[in-house]
């Protein structure tokens, strides 16, 4: 035994030696700081333990997963009636509530039952994250049948390629489960067509020949990096209240424009750790018509979980103990920040991000910015050594590549 101060002395020690997000100078990977409200919020999790499988254990801490999704899609544009979110870990998380929600969508219930036991395929973006082959391993689909469609000059994928490989395997009688559109790329911040991937999923498969979904294709956004850009719905860009620079409110409005296609999509993964500065991990994954998910993927209740409430998530997700920390940060940075403090803080990084570029790099003469045409929050740098100066490894003209991601106000 020891006592509780000396553990909590050993414990804060662990943290020595590992980044200080909050630091303006640790700019590593897409990790923000996280937000006072939800930290405390979390926090409070952690004390009371609520569990979020069904509602009667904890019902005000399950409003906060019902609240936040009902808020979230009122942003994507979905009928927040019919819409919900399931809370889960991680970016990875959502892809993978998506594509098991595809594969049982378009092969059918059996599927559930007997196993996949046809290779559907799933079509994504070369620069889709490497998560794909998470999803399709462990849903036991296989890596071997996710398909990478070519990317355009922007990183966005190329739509001519995605159609054809769509109508061959149309032709063929192969089954698409998902098509994922990737609605902001890590870096390049490149968004998919989705509205034009919608026409193509509805030409291709229309609903009347379809009517329970089966052999229709899913579309999945990957929006993990891009929802937050959501929340300029309702912005005034001509009066533009908060007074950003022309440059980036066109920025702005490009972002806005690019994501507010999401609202094609059937499930959408939203990440609150990455663009939403809350706890991490905080992830929601977000579904069209829940009543559909529900269909499809409940299970028969447990002895001891009777359906005492009208809401009763852990009968259909993958989890059994569902921590409330995640839906309780989520909704408490939604009320902290509202709309006008994700705008602040979202176009302030783009004031940064112009600065940067136009004020630092193109002053200095060894420095070159090599992603001037993204709008997310990446620069993407090199820096040329001056020539004549010798560094022990690296010859003249040796180039480094420099990620400098600005979540930092
Ligand atoms: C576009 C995209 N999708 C999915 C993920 C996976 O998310 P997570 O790391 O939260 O599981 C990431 C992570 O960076 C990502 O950038």
């Amino acid at each position: 035994m020891a006592p509780v101060s000396q553990v909590l002395q050993q414990a804060a020690d662990l943290f020595k030696g590992m980044p200080n997000w909050n630091h303006p100078l640790v700019m590593a990977n897409v990790i923000p700081p996280a937000n006072t409200a939800a930290i405390v919020a979390a926090m409070m999790t952690q004390v009371f333990s609520p569990n979020i499988i069904e509602g009667e254990y904890a019902w005000d801490v399950e409003r906060t997963e019902m609240e936040t999704s009902a808020i979230l899609a009122d942003l994507i544009g979905w009928d927040t009636n019919k819409a919900g979110g399931l809370f889960t870990f991680g970016g990875s998380g959502c892809y993978f509530y998506g594509i098991k929600y595809a594969l049982t969508s378009c092969l059918g219930m059996d599927s559930r039952c007997n196993g996949i036991r046809t290779d559907a395929k799933v079509l994504v973006s070369q620069q889709g994250h490497y998560c794909k082959m998470n999803s399709t391993d462990w849903t036991g689909l296989g890596m071997e049948n996710f398909i990478d469609i070519d990317t355009d000059e922007t990183n966005a994928m190329d739509f001519e390629h995605l159609e054809s490989v769509v109508r061959e395997l149309h032709a063929a009688g192969t089954p698409i489960a998902a098509i994922v559109c990737t609605m902001g790329t890590t870096d390049a911040f490149a968004v998919d067509p989705i509205e034009e991937i919608r026409k193509l999923v509805d030409e291709l498969y229309p609903l009347e020949n379809h009517p329970d979904g089966v052999g229709r294709p899913l579309i999945y956004a990957d929006a993990v990096i891009g929802w937050s850009w959501l929340t300029f719905k309702g912005y005034e860009f001509e009066a533009n209240p908060l007074g950003f620079a022309p440059k980036v409110l066109a920025d702005i409005e490009k972002n806005y424009n690019a994501i507010s296609k999401v609202v094609h999509a059937d499930a959408i993964g939203c990440d609150f750790h990455k663009t939403g500065w809350s706890t991490y991990n905080c992830s929601v994954v977000m579904v069209r018509d829940l009543h559909r998910f529900q269909e499809l993927l409940s299970r028969p209740g447990s002895a001891y979980l009777q359906a005492r409430t009208c809401y009763n998530p852990g009968l259909y997700t993958l989890e059994v103990s569902r921590s409330g920390s995640y839906s309780m940060a989520a909704w408490a940075t939604l009320k902290f920040m509202g709309y006008n403090g994700f705008r602040s803080i979202l176009g302030g990084i783009l004031e940064l991000q112009h600065y940067l570029r136009d004020q630092v790099i193109k002053n200095e003469p060894t420095v070159v910015c090599v992603n001037e045409e993204d709008s997310g929050f990446v620069t993407l740098f090199r820096v040329y050594q001056k020539f004549g100066f010798k560094a022990p490894s690296f010859e003249d003209g040796f180039l480094t590549n420099l990620i400098f991601i600005q979540y930092l106000l």
